[in-house]
């Protein structure tokens, strides 16, 4: 059967997007060491004043991209969806939702980005589909058993009538994972009750997303981003088995019933080659939320998927020991699966690292982002400091960096949106215990003042912007030395020059535990210091540092990126 949605693909014929013209990077390798920036597609740029950013808003604004620097856009899904979870619920893979635009648009992008050589990601959702989609409703409309179903996880409920959950596992936004349908039988959802699960032991659902991944390739895609890609493959003999944690405590051996189980390599296996159809073969990034452990980085093996997102800095508080072990771990985790090393500091699901870093060591992000409005308040000044140098150290380090929107401008997390404002789906099923991820999905300030700080053209962005934004927006920090967005322009321009496949590096010795100092195999060093006091400097050429050198010291909170001054200058490009 052919999926309903291929039918987008008779579209009238466009001229297909171009390869890539001026990028640097080699197309079969490029990914390896790419600095790849995350647009969240409804809060980068509204082109025509409807509040909700859109495809041609980000084409329009592909030359902030192109300053910046960076080497490829990730793309959040701009699917038609019913938004029950920001588009992670999709309705139809190979369309573009008519609030954000048409498959044109997204052509037009894929143009604008390749002519500046930046390539393009975009975000597949397999583990779940949005219940729009023609598949469910075909699903809920046949007998339990048909084939429709089969496609789905559909289970009768225990008890004498049916009337309990199948089992007792648990959605990530809250509640049951399981949801009753009008004939008494129950589908599985980890996430929202609006995404039911996909049955990935099924055929025909293998066979459609490899034709998705076909229809968007075939678009000029060179990539993909692959949402929650450790989940596919479960385990669903009866009875089923007992599993009340989500994957936070995940066992480290494939033997959790929903999570990182062995087969669902298989299921990357077969995506590679399709892959491998294209030339250049395409590419992709693994994303898990499962603790970071030996099994981490086989979704990154090169018959696999090549990345997987390492949160592990993500995930580290600030400190020098926390930072180098998750560095230490990543690396010698990486070379024994193969595939490319990753660095994340933010996403569309955590508060942006300028506020998480400032946290108090006995504040948790849940307590933080409490809805009672008694959050204890965050130092900003120092979070931005922080944020700033770990930026800089991720960014020397071996492998690919993945940017979320916004942090080019040291946007601190929105924390006191209002209730009635908020869309994440965690606010509604945890009763309003959770105030969820809408704080750092707030539309980007593009100028210091007018109409949604240059969002759009007119009209009110879907999340209010706070009056601090402003100051943070592009027009203000453009061409002013020391501002966040010229420490990033400044640091991606450096990179070109420094960033090599030759992934060595060594620590350098040092006696305080405060700082840690990498150097590159090609000389490239990078020192940070965690502590809050100064640091005499390391001997060499200094190229860039997060803060202001006084009296040729390391600052407190600061890091510097150094060259040793007998090296030879690498060539510029
Ligand atoms: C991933 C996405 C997140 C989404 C979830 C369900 O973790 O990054 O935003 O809610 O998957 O699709
Ligand atoms: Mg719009």
């Amino acid at each position: 059967m052919t999926p309903h949605t291929m039918t987008s693909s008779t579209h009238p014929a466009r001229p297909r997007p171009t390869a890539v013209a001026t990028s640097r990077l080699d197309p079969a390798t490029w990914w390896r060491t790419a600095v790849v920036y995350q647009v969240y597609p409804r809060s980068f740029g509204d082109s025509d004043g409807d509040g909700t950013g859109d495809l041609r808003g980000i084409t329009e604004r592909i030359g902030h991209l192109e300053r910046l620097g960076v080497d490829a856009l990730w793309l959040s899904p701009f699917y038609p969806s019913p938004l029950a979870d920001g588009g992670y619920d999709v309705a139809d893979y190979c369309d573009v939702d008519p609030r954000l635009g048409t498959l044109d648009d997204f052509d037009d992008l894929v143009t604008a980005a390749h002519a500046r050589g930046i390539r393009m990601v975009v975000d597949i959702v397999p583990n779940h589909c949005s219940d729009q989609h023609p598949w469910f409703r075909a699903a809920l409309a046949a007998a339990p058993g048909s084939p429709e179903r089969g496609r789905f996880l559909f289970r009768d409920g225990r008890g004498a009538r049916g009337e309990l959950p199948p089992s007792d596992w648990q959605s990530h936004f809250g509640g049951s994972a399981w949801e009753r349908v009008d004939d008494g039988q129950w589908y599985l959802h980890l996430f929202a009750r609006e995404q039911p699960d996909f049955n990935w032991a099924d055929a025909q659902v293998r066979e459609y997303f490899h034709d998705v991944l076909r229809f968007w390739s075939r678009r000029g895609v060179d990539g993909f981003r692959v949402d929650v890609a450790h989940s596919l493959a479960k385990d669903m003999t009866e009875p089923l088995r007992s599993q009340t944690t989500l994957d936070l405590n995940l066992p480290d051996d494939g033997t959790d019933p929903l999570y990182d189980r062995d087969d669902v390599h298989e299921v990357y296996r077969g995506w590679r080659r399709v892959f491998d159809e294209f030339d250049p073969p395409r590419t992709a990034v693994a994303e898990l939320w499962s603790p970071i452990n030996g099994r981490t980085y086989l979704y990154a093996r090169p018959d696999e998927l090549g990345q997987v997102f390492d949160f592990s800095l993500l995930k580290s508080p600030w400190s020098a020991a926390a930072y180098r072990a998750a560095i230490d771990r990543s690396v010698a985790d990486h070379a024994a699966a193969g595939g490319g090393l990753t660095w994340v500091l933010s996403s569309h699901d955590v508060p942006r690292h300028a506020s998480r870093l400032a946290l108090p060591a006995d504040v948790t992000i849940e307590d933080w982002l409490r809805s009672d409005g008694t959050s204890p308040a965050v130092d900003e000044a120092a979070g931005l400091r922080r944020a700033r140098a770990a930026t800089l150290l991720m960014l020397a380090l071996p492998g690919s960096a993945y940017l979320y929107q916004g942090e080019e401008l040291g946007l601190p997390e929105v924390v006191d949106l209002p209730a009635e404002v908020l869309q994440d789906p965690q606010w509604e099923r945890t009763g309003h215990r959770v105030k969820g991820r809408d704080g750092c999905r707030v539309p980007l300030p593009w100028t210091t003042d007018g109409t949604s700080l240059g969002f759009g053209p007119a009209g009110t962005p879907w999340l209010p912007q706070p009056a601090s934004f402003g100051a943070l927006s592009v027009a203000a920090q453009d061409g002013v030395p020391g501002s966040t967005l010229e420490l990033y322009r400044a640091a991606l321009r450096l990179r070109r020059e420094l960033e090599t496949l030759d992934e060595d590096f060594t620590w350098q010795a040092t006696e305080d535990s405060a700082l840690l100092h990498l150097r590159r195999s090609n000389g490239w060093q990078c020192a940070i210091n965690f502590a809050t006091t100064a640091r005499p400097l390391p001997a060499g050429e200094v190229l860039l540092a997060s803060a202001p050198l006084v009296g040729g010291l390391l600052p407190g909170e600061a890091a510097v990126w150094l060259r040793p001054s007998d090296a030879p200058a690498a060539d510029a490009d």
